[in-house]
């Protein structure tokens, strides 16, 4: 039994994919169109939480396989299966999200990862192997790279990726246009966001997976979205990996704005590095565990007053927010300007800076009197 996901990634039909799981012996092939649980489960938690690994990576694999897993548990109880095989290689993350998800899921099940286990050694031995047996692969020698891809981007490795020191070469990207092929003229787009949700572009409301849809081509085609890093993996190692994520990058930048408009200071500063510990949770497959589960209590929360527009200014490769505006900004104009509407008790300054300062001003002072340096 095979289990085949519609994640919006780009393909070249499911139903081609589901003859070829055919061919290669399975009894059946399952279709999931799991696009709309995809977005409702991982992308709005990910947007809630700003989710980058390393700061920079928002995680496209490693959101999608909590929910393929779901689906992958789900048909093996149908079917009363007692083993579930993935094709991971032993090296990536992606056989431990994988194996936690569907541990947790159901514990009794049992995995089998026959990539791992029939110990190729390399990727064109792999290769072969699938050629001898008639199960077509979309790799090949000229094109050896590894992608993985889905609504929330692509993901690009091996080949001469593999040396980080070589520049991408160009014909691995396939949602974005490079920044200098881009338009000479900038594109503007509103996003309006409802409780942290996307849920209209350029004032038409739409759902948020037709946003991402949206994005990934106003984005992508002003050259925005392309990352080329070297990011620690689970494992251990450390990885070369170029991704675009155009509406990803996009959604996140105009997300951060709106929060940085709308949360309350110490609430901003708290979620910072919690968002830290949600991204590396999931990137490292934590998906379901009780961490993960209180981090995204915590999110939610602080989406409650998420509310507003944000407007984003595509440039040649660049993504400038140029706009905010929210009936749950807490921006003053009174407060914050220096004209003569000016409502800041600046007589309550010094007292602030007095006491605010006190502790440490004692500690100078005694340093002082003993002659101490502040090294
Ligand atoms: N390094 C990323 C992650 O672990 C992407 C892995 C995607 N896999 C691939 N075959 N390119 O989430």
């Amino acid at each position: 039994m095979a289990v085949v996901g519609e994640l919006g990634q780009e393909h070249a039909g499911l139903e081609a994919i589901k003859q070829r799981a055919l061919k290669t012996g399975a009894i059946n092939c399952h279709i999931v169109d799991m696009r709309e649980k995809f977005v409702q489960k991982a992308l709005t938690s990910a947007l809630a939480a700003n989710a980058l690994y390393e700061n920079q990576y928002p995680l496209l694999s490693a959101l999608s396989r909590p929910i393929i897993s779901e689906a992958l548990v789900e048909i093996a109880h149908q079917y009363n299966a007692a083993y579930v095989a993935h094709g991971c290689t032993g090296k990536g993350n992606d056989q431990v999200r994988f194996e936690a998800c569907i541990a947790m899921l159901d514990p009794t099940l049992k995995v089998i990862a026959p990539v791992r286990e029939w110990e190729f050694k390399t990727r064109p031995e792999e290769m072969e192997w699938a050629q001898a047996h008639g199960v077509e692969v979309p790799t090949t020698q000229a094109s050896p790279y590894s992608i993985d891809d889905n609504l929330w981007g692509r993901a690009i490795e091996c080949g001469i990726l593999e040396d980080p020191y070589n520049e991408p070469p160009e014909d691995i990207y396939t949602m974005t246009v490079s920044p200098e092929q881009a338009p000479d003229k900038p594109t503007y787009t509103e996003i309006e966001f409802k409780q942290g949700i996307p849920c209209a572009l350029d004032n038409k409301p739409m759902s948020y997976l037709d946003i991402i849809y949206a994005l990934n081509d106003i984005a992508g085609s002003n050259g925005y979205g392309r990352l080329d890093m070297v990011e620690n993996r689970l494992v251990g190692v450390k990885s070369r990996e170029c991704y675009e994520q155009p509406a990803a990058l996009a959604l996140i930048e105009a997300h951060k704005a709106l929060e940085a408009l709308c949360l309350e200071r110490e609430v901003l500063h708290a979620k910072l590095p919690l968002e830290h510990s949600w991204a590396t949770a999931v990137y490292y497959g934590q998906w379901f565990s009780p961490l993960k589960g209180a981090l995204d209590a915590f999110m939610a929360h602080t989406q409650q007053c998420l509310s507003g527009v944000v407007k984003l200014k595509f440039y040649k490769g660049t993504c400038t927010v140029v706009g905010r505006k929210s009936d749950f900004s807490l921006y003053s104009y009174a407060l914050a300007t220096y004209d003569k509407s000016d409502s800041f008790n600046h007589n309550a300054a010094q007292g602030f800076i007095d006491l605010t300062i006190l502790s440490n001003k004692i500690w100078a002072q005694n340093r002082i009197a003993h002659n101490q340096s502040i090294l």
